[in-house]
């Protein structure tokens, strides 16, 4: 086809598809309130990270393909657009369409001129997204897929690769022995517009199961693969990782010379107006987001804690992630990968066991002790 994608100052005419919507089961409670790309990596929405990679490629214009709820979300956000231009295309009411659905979805306003980016929201990926549309030019392909490298790849879509970087076959989610190879789908895809007749219309469609291998059979799907900083927030244990990560990259660490008569051990990161009381100790690998107030004799450490959340005296927190007003009492225990949903109140002297989710809104005045229990 004919390629007519336009370079002027470092500016690409290649539009950006971001897919905002699905329903994050993995990130339960914390995704019921807020869409998996306005989660806040160091107190910044993930969304946010992505519109400044994605201006940094030189791409002017993005399309956000969301549900109801996660267009009004993105709103009040209110994300920094450093000149982007955004437009919306809307998923079918309460009717969710997969990963494919929605590029169907948004075939007009992508438009049938030239080759165009898809990026699942849900990831954090340093990529150059200029070297895979090369590679995509160089093999007239008609859909090419960033590929990484995991030592586990079998939660993901997997590809085996002839030399030629062809996929040969594309598997979604294999057991981990039947994996052809580490390779995985990225979520970072460019598509030539040919790839609007492979996707039925106005139904839920997985781009993944039901497209890609079907391309992978005609030899038409093509594997660029990056080993850059790559992450699917997907689970909450790879949330906190990215937190981690990043917080360990020296580049974005902050000094932190708030006054407090706590103990902060970097590295960490604090929005505007976080307060620590007396004898807390702080870090390692604590995220805290604005106005949250810990307070005296707290031990906090490789945690994320949405904002306004206020922790009191003499409790615990590790390896958690701690959602927008919550309120924890005094002498409370919050052990690893437990996720507090928004609004959630944990009362004085409560227990939680490992990986108990507590629900959005939900008081809780008794320990709960059996692990992974979703309250
Ligand atoms: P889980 O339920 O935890 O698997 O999450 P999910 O529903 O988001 O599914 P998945 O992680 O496979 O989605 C991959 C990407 O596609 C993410 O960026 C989602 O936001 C996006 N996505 C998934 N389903 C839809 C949908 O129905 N509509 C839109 N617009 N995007 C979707």
């Amino acid at each position: 086809m004919n390629i007519n994608l336009q370079v002027k100052n470092g500016e690409t005419s290649l539009k950006a598809l971001i897919l905002v919507g699905g329903f994050g089961t993995r990130l339960r409670p914390l995704s019921c309130t807020r869409p998996k790309a306005l989660f806040p990596i160091l107190n910044k929405p993930l969304l946010q990270w992505t519109f400044e990679r994605l201006v940094k490629n030189g791409i002017r214009e993005v399309i956000l393909a969301v549900s109801h709820q996660a267009e009004i979300l993105i709103k009040q956000q209110k994300i920094p657009k450093n000149g982007l231009k955004i437009t919306y295309s809307r998923d079918l009411f309460k009717k969710p369409l997969g990963t494919g659905g929605p590029i169907k979805k948004a075939e007009k306003l992508v438009g049938r001129d030239s080759p165009f980016l898809v990026l699942n929201g849900d990831i954090f990926a340093d990529i150059d997204y200029k070297e895979i549309l090369k590679t995509h030019e160089k093999k007239k392909a008609l859909a090419t897929i960033a590929l990484h490298n995991v030592k586990d790849p079998s939660r993901y879509g997997v590809a085996e690769l002839t030399k030629e970087n062809r996929i040969k076959t594309f598997v979604e989610k294999p057991p981990r022995k039947l994996a052809p190879t580490n390779l995985i789908n990225a979520g970072v895809y460019i598509l030539s517009p040919k790839i609007f007749e492979y996707i039925p219309q106005g139904r839920k469609v997985s781009i993944e199961r039901e497209v890609f291998p079907k391309l992978a059979e005609e030899g038409r799907l093509y594997g660029h693969i990056f080993d850059d900083l790559w992450i699917d927030i997907g689970e909450p244990e790879e949330f906190l990782e990215i937190n981690r990560t990043l917080l360990n990259s020296t580049a974005l660490l902050q000094k932190h010379k708030m006054r407090t008569r706590g103990k902060i051990e970097e590295p960490v990161a604090f929005d505007k107006n976080v307060l620590i009381g007396e004898e807390s100790v702080v870090g390692p690998y604590a995220v805290l987001g604005r106005n949250v107030t810990i307070g005296n004799n707290v031990y906090i450490k490789d945690s994320v804690v949405f904002p306004n959340a206020v922790i009191s005296d003499f409790s615990i927190v590790n390896g958690a992630i701690i959602g927008e007003n919550v309120v924890i009492g005094k002498k409370v225990k919050i052990n690893r990968g437990c996720i507090l949903g928004d609004n959630v109140k944990i009362e004085d002297n409560v227990t939680l066991a490992n990986r108990v989710s507590i629900c959005p809104a939900k008081e809780v005045s008794e320990s709960v002790l059996k692990p992974k229990c979703v309250i």
